[in-house]
C-alpha cells in the first residue's frame, strides 16, 4: 500500500484538564513558552530607529526596540529599581536612545540596557551601577521575521525548529514585504486548543462553509489527499478534490479566488506549489504562503483559558504600489475563515470542564494532532 499520513488506530488525545488547569498553564508557561522560541512581529514593525513595542509572554513583559544604530534589542521590561514596567504602552517611540522608568526616572542605555543614573541625591558605596542594568533577551531575525527567547541557553537551529518547513520561504525576500493589514483577536480557549484545531479538517465542511469551495479537499474533511490510504489510486481523478490544491480557475486564498495579476514570481515557479504552502513552528506561529501575499499568524496564551490570535498579511511593495490593488479581497477571506475558526475553538473550550470525561479521543484524520501531543508531552517532562 501507498504511504498515507492517518494514524492507523484511534488514540486517547490529552487529558481535557489541560485545558483549564491553571497549575497545569503555570507548567506550560515554564516548561514550554520560557524556553521556545516566540514570534514577535515582521521587522517592518519596527522600521524607524527608536521605535518600539512591548509583548507578553506568560507574565513576562519585554521590550524590542530598534537602537539609534538601528538595530533591534530586546530586553526584560522590568526596571532594576523596584520592578515598574519601564514601557506601559503596546508600542510607540522613544525621544533619545534612554530609557526612563516612569516611576522614579531610573534612565538605561536603549543600546545596551546599561543603567545611567538613578534619581537618589546619593549613591551607596555599596551600590554598583553596573550590576543594574536590563537583562538582554536573545532575538533572531529570521527571513525578516522577529522571535525572542527568555531562555539565553536555547540556541536558534533551523533543524526541528518547524513542523513543516519549505525551502522556498528563503527566496522570497520576506523581509523587503510590506505588512499591510494587521489583525487581533482575544479567542475563549486554551492556547492548545487553537493548534488543535489547525491541525485537522474533519470540522472544514461545516465550520468552512467557503473555503471547503476554494480548497476542495478540505470538504473531504482532509488537510491532504494522502490521509486517504487510497490517495494514489484517486489521484489520477482530474478534480482537485483528489489531487489537491485550490478549485480550478482559483489563484488565491481571496473571496472571488483571483490575485489579481499580482503573482510573486518564485512562487508561481516553485515546484509543486498548489496555492498555499504552511509552515508552522510551535507553539506561536504559522505562516501560509501565497501566490499574491503571505499570512503570518501568532498565537499568544493570555490566560488558561484565553489566546490571542494576530495575523499579518506582507505583501510585497510593488503590488501596494498599484492603487487598483485591493488588499480586502484577499485579507476579508482570511478574517472569515479565522473568526469561523475562533468560534470551533469557542465551542471546544466550552465543553472541557467536565469531571466526568477525562480525555478526548483521536480519528485517523488527526495525526498532525498527535503529532502536536507528543511534542507536548516531551516538553512538559
Ligand atoms: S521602579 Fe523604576 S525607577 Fe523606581
Ligand atoms: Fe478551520
Amino acid at each position: 500500500m501507498s504511504k498515507f499520513y492517518s494514524l492507523t488506530k484511534s488514540v486517547n488525545s490529552i487529558p481535557l484538564k489541560w485545558y483549564y488547569d491553571l497549575n497545569h498553564f503555570e507548567k506550560e508557561q515554564l516548561k514550554i513558552f520560557n524556553k521556545e522560541w516566540i514570534y514577535v512581529c515582521h521587522e517592518n514593525n519596527l522600521k524607524e530607529s527608536l521605535s518600539y513595542l512591548t509583548i507578553k509572554v506568560s507574565k513576562v513583559d519585554i521590550l524590542i526596540l530598534k537602537d539609534k544604530l538601528n538595530v533591534l534589542k530586546a530586553y526584560l521590561n522590568t526596571c532594576r529599581h523596584r520592578g515598574s514596567v519601564i514601557c506601559s504602552n503596546q508600542n510607540g517611540k522613544l525621544k533619545n536612545n534612554i530609557l526612563i522608568c516612569p516611576y522614579h526616572q531610573w534612565s538605561y542605555n536603549a543600546s545596551d540596557g546599561k543603567l545611567l543614573k538613578t534619581s537618589s541625591f546619593k549613591i551607596p558605596k555599596n551600590f554598583k551601577i553596573s550590576n543594574y542594568g536590563l537583562k538582554k533577551i536573545n532575538i533572531k531575525i529570521w527571513n525578516g521575521l522577529i522571535f525572542i527567547n527568555l531562555d539565553k541557553k536555547i540556541k536558534w537551529k533551523i533543524k526541528n525548529r518547524f513542523q513543516d518547513y519549505n525551502e522556498i520561504v528563503n527566496k522570497l525576500n520576506v523581509e523587503k514585504y510590506e505588512v499591510a493589514h494587521r489583525w487581533k483577536k482575544i479567542i475563549k480557549c486554551n492556547w492548545k486548543l487553537f493548534w488543535e484545531n489547525y491541525s485537522e479538517c474533519l470540522h472544514c465542511p461545516n465550520i468552512h462553509p467557503d473555503l471547503t469551495k476554494l480548497v476542495p479537499v478540505y470538504g473531504r474533511r482532509m488537510v491532504d489527499i494522502k490521509d486517504d490510504p487510497n490517495w494514489k489510486k484517486l489521484k489520477k481523478i482530474d478534480h482537485p478534490k483528489f489531487q489537491g490544491g485550490l478549485r480550478k480557475g482559483a489563484e488565491t486564498w481571496s473571496l472571488d479566488g483571483s490575485a489579481h495579476g499580482k503573482k510573486i514570481k518564485e512562487v508561481e515557479q516553485s515546484r509543486n506549489f498548489q496555492g498555499f504552502i504552511y509552515i508552522t513552528t510551535w507553539p506561536t506561529m504559522f505562516l501560509v504562503i501565497f501566490i499574491d501575499h503571505i499570512r503570518v499568524v501568532r498565537i499568544l496564551p493570555k490566560t488558561n483559558s484565553e489566546t490571542e490570535v494576530s495575523a499579518e498579511w506582507l505583501f510585497p511593495s510593488d503590488t501596494l504600489k498599484d492603487k487598483n490593488y485591493k488588499i480586502k479581497n484577499v485579507v476579508d477571506f482570511s478574517v472569515k475563515v479565522m473568526s469561523e475558526d475562533s468560534h470551533a475553538c469557542e465551542l471546544n473550550q466550552q465543553g472541557v470542564y467536565n469531571p466526568a470525561y477525562k480525555t478526548g479521543i483521536l480519528m485517523p484524520e488527526e495525526y498532525e494532532i498527535k503529532r502536536f501531543h507528543d511534542w507536548l508531552r516531551k516538553k512538559l517532562i
